[in-house]
């Protein structure tokens, strides 16, 4: 009916929890479409330890009730043999030019095979006009950029500036099952950032990048990474020139719970 009257529609996919960040996805949705389509599925080929997908918090029932009161139009939440049939998705090769190497990708080794997958077949089924992403999941978003390139060019990529708490802390569904002590050590993923942005540009970014892992490494949590990439190739960079667009990332363990974050740098 939107379609054959000429209107747009936007696609929040998500894996539920959902929170302000995936509502502030889905008003901005609104706010350019006609029509506003969430999705919920837990994915559980982007999962690379299965304790992690265990423990992935399921809240379908809070998750469809926030949706109706942000005005979401319809929410498609698909059974795993409609995503992953017995006859599976003929998932093309995207050339992603090692973008799914680092970060996120040298930690979570099928991460992105994962990702890439589902978000594909969700796009087959789906075909919205506007695909909107948050810019907590930097990495995934540049890599979606290239699947949409590749093998979506008639779908716009939307990235929605990340959704912090007051203090800092940019919300996440895996924020649930963080203690009080842990939410307050996650701060510092967020200060970390601040203090590396505001020493850009520089020729020494590994003397930075050491300084930082220490500060955060001294508040208690576990630094997996802290990297500054190129915003559209994600190649990792010693040194920062004025003319660079940047993204500062960080994956963090507070206790057994891992947390990423980032920062653009000029502009966030
Ligand atoms: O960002 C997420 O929640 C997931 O990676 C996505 C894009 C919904 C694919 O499962």
């Amino acid at each position: 009916m939107c379609r054959a009257t000429g209107g747009t529609v936007g696609f929040v996919p998500t894996m539920g929890a959902l929170h302000e960040g995936h509502i502030s996805l889905i008003e901005a949705s609104k706010k350019e479409n006609h029509f506003t389509l969430g999705s919920i599925f837990v994915n559980p080929t982007q999962f690379n330890n299965k304790e992690d997908l265990a423990k992935y918090p399921r809240t379908e029932v809070e998750d469809t009730e926030m949706l109706r009161k942000a005005g979401c139009d319809a929410v498609f939440i698909p059974y795993v043999s409609e995503i992953y049939p017995e006859k599976p998705y003929h998932i093309p090769e995207i050339d992603l030019n090692g973008m799914d190497e680092v970060m996120e990708g040298a930690f979570r080794p099928g991460h992105f095979k994962g990702v890439l997958q589902v978000v594909y077949i969700l796009l087959k089924i789906v075909e919205p006009d506007v695909l909107y992403l948050g810019q907590k999941d930097f990495q995934q978003q540049a890599i979606l950029r290239l699947l949409l390139d590749q093998q979506f060019p008639q779908i716009r990529m939307n990235t929605v500036p990340t959704y912090r708490s007051e203090s800092g802390l940019a919300l996440s569904s895996r924020n649930r099952r963080l203690t009080e002590e842990q939410k307050v050590q996650a701060l510092a993923i967020y200060k970390t950032l601040l203090e590396i942005k505001s020493q850009l540009p520089s020729n020494n970014v590994s003397e930075i990048l050491t300084q930082s892992k220490e500060n955060l490494e001294n508040t208690g949590l576990k630094p997996e990474y802290i990297s500054i990439a190129d915003q559209k190739t994600l190649s990792i960079l010693d040194k920062v020139t004025e003319n660079d667009r940047v993204a500062i990332c960080i994956a963090a363990f507070a206790g057994e719970i891992r947390l990423i974050d980032n920062m653009l740098w000029p502009e966030d």
